[in-house]
């Protein structure tokens, strides 16, 4: 059958439909359980939780489901951000706090290691069964120790480069992020620019460099897109956008209402939230702060700096200066429940294989 694979076997899964751990809110337990009771595989984006939430919304997943689920960790990155470059970047953050009446700076913690170890400590005790990363690689004996417990790794590249390096670390299988994507660049090696890669071009070119799996992400929205990304040699997708708009996920209205409502020219590449380029609806802060946006500071820190005004802007109904993750395929969007998205691309891959193909 179409939807037999390597991946699908080694997960344990049924259909090779990965739900996106997308950090922020967005996974709530009932996404993940819900994708996963689907047949496909559900993902907790764990990368802004702290390891106590952490474990307190795997053991609810472990409640609502008896499937396969996965949780999705950031490597961390300690960058050297001096004083100054803070004090600039609130500076000209201060306007939209003014704005909102958010009178306090925040106070900014450096970023530790530590935080990134506890959590591979709760990926341990719980025995999460796939953990998957994005933002660089885990030290080799962070993959060794997962393995050992049979929790399967996956890496994410948005270059052939990149998928060789996390085959070399010994990554399971791993994500390909094309250009279309939705979210933060998962880029860790070189220039995001050159990396920005699209999805048809990015699948065959890695699958004819590495030996294992690869997952196909950004732009699939529904069972032309699953199947063309198996055609060219993925043997899984990861969907991050089609699922935000989900019933069950924990999106903002206002994110939720502004995917429903894009075109395809509306999406953007911008670091003005967080320091790090993502892919997003165009909006009223990215433009203002597309000026300074080589001299912020890097992620984590500029992400930190922001999160205030990112959530008291969703209070206030202030969609414009909110951060608006989204693929470049927002048209292909529904409101619809996770489990009606899984199955109406069954039925769509299945026309396509039955009807379709028979008669090219
Ligand atoms: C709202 C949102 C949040 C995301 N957060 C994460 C994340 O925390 N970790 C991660 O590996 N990828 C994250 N991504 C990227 C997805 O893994 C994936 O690459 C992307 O969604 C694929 O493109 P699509 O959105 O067009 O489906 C996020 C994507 C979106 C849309």
């Amino acid at each position: 059958m179409w939807y037999e694979s390597r991946i699908t076997q080694a997960l344990n899964i049924k259909y090779p439909i990965i739900q996106a751990g997308m950090a922020g809110g967005v996974t709530t337990p009932e996404l993940v359980a819900a994708v996963s009771n689907a047949g496909a595989l559900g993902t907790l984006g764990a990368g802004y939780m702290s390891p106590e939430q952490t474990q307190e919304s795997i053991r609810k997943i472990k409640q609502l489901t008896d499937q396969p689920f996965g949780v999705n960790l950031f490597v961390p990155e300690l960058p050297d951000i001096s004083e100054d470059v803070i004090e600039k970047a609130n500076e000209w953050l201060r306007p939209f706090r003014e704005e909102l009446n958010l009178s306090e700076k925040p106070e900014v913690q450096k970023p530790s290691a530590s935080f990134f170890e506890k959590q591979i400590e709760i990926m341990m005790e719980e025995q999460v069964p796939i953990c998957s990363f994005t933002f660089g690689i885990p030290p080799k004996e962070t993959v060794q120790k997962l393995k050992k417990r049979n929790t399967v790794v996956i890496g994410t590249a948005t270059t052939v480069k990149e998928a060789m390096a996390n085959e070399e670390h010994g990554m399971d299988m791993v994500v390909v992020q094309g250009s279309e994507a939705g979210g933060h660049r998962g880029t860790f090696m070189g220039s995001f620019e050159e990396a920005m890669i699209g999805t048809m071009a990015l699948i065959p070119q890695t699958v004819d460099h590495v030996d294992i799996p690869v997952i196909a992400a950004g732009g699939i929205m529904d069972g032309r897109g699953v199947l063309a990304a198996m055609v060219l040699g993925a043997e899984a997708v990861q969907m991050g956008t089609a699922f935000v708009t989900s019933v069950e996920s924990g999106a903002n209205v206002q994110h939720k209402e502004a995917i429903l409502t894009s075109h395809e020219e509306q999406l953007v590449v911008t670091s003005a939230f967080s320091g790090k380029p993502a892919r997003g609806v165009q909006n009223d802060f990215i433009t203002k702060m597309a000026k300074h946006e080589k001299e912020l500071p890097k992620y984590p820190l500029q992400n930190a700096l922001t999160k205030q005004i990112r959530s008291e802007a969703a209070k206030q109904n202030r969609p414009e200066w909110m951060s608006l993750w989204c693929g470049q395929n927002p048209r292909s969007s529904k409101h619809q429940s996770a489990s009606e998205l899984i199955s109406e691309i069954l039925v769509q891959v299945n026309d396509i294989v039955k009807n379709q193909a028979r008669r090219w």
